[in-house]
């Protein structure tokens, strides 16, 4: 295992589609899941995908909650629980992922990216998606996802497209170093991906 240089924005590697993976269960691509699992949680990531790692294939990896239907708190700033990444949640391991947007609904959350190290932007995006891939040991990942959940999926999916989430900002005004989210919100704790 090893833990692996992330790519900053401005490296071509990071603005380039990625290929499918041809044989999810090769030695090659269960080294690559392990290193990219083991650089996520050393960058303290709630998501990874391929490229971010130098490597141009169809692969993520990330931590998302499960099916929990939290309600807004008002001591976590009026954001749903699914909105907050949580460190223990279950890693999920995709190769060639697919999304299919299930609702015209559309969210506005902070996003961060390990390949955009300090930065945070508010990002809208569709609130309710339906995902598939191949997981670790070549079963179908097939799940409906909302929330945090749905926004991290989409976030890794679009590195595969070689789009960062400044690409999806509609208002660069809301770009800003995550020293200063206190003042927007109080979700300080979202991870970057
Ligand atoms: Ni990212």
């Amino acid at each position: 295992m090893a833990i692996l240089k992330i790519a900053r924005m401005g490296h071509p590697v990071l603005a380039t589609p990625a290929k499918a993976v041809e044989d999810p269960k090769s030695p090659e691509i269960r080294r690559l899941i392990k290193d990219m699992v083991e650089t996520m949680m050393d960058a303290n990531g709630a998501g990874l995908a391929a490229p971010q790692v130098h490597i141009p294939l169809r692969v993520v990896v990330f931590q998302a909650p499960g099916e929990r239907a939290g309600l807004p708190r008002e001591e976590d700033g009026g954001l749903n629980e699914e909105e907050r990444f949580d460190h223990t949640a279950p890693q999920t391991v995709l190769i060639n992922p697919e999304i299919e947007v299930l609702g015209p609904e559309i969210e506005g959350g902070w996003e961060g990216c390990l390949s955009v190290p300090g930065l945070r932007g508010w990002v809208e995006r569709p609130a309710h998606i339906r995902y598939r891939g191949v997981g670790l040991d070549g079963e179908t990942i097939e799940r409906v996802a909302r929330g945090f959940h749905a926004r991290v999926v989409q976030h890794e999916c679009d590195h595969l497209e070689g789009r960062l989430y400044t690409s999806r900002m509609s208002d660069l005004s809301r770009l800003i170093f995550e020293s200063e989210i206190r003042h927007f919100h109080s979700n300080e704790g979202q991870a970057a991906s």
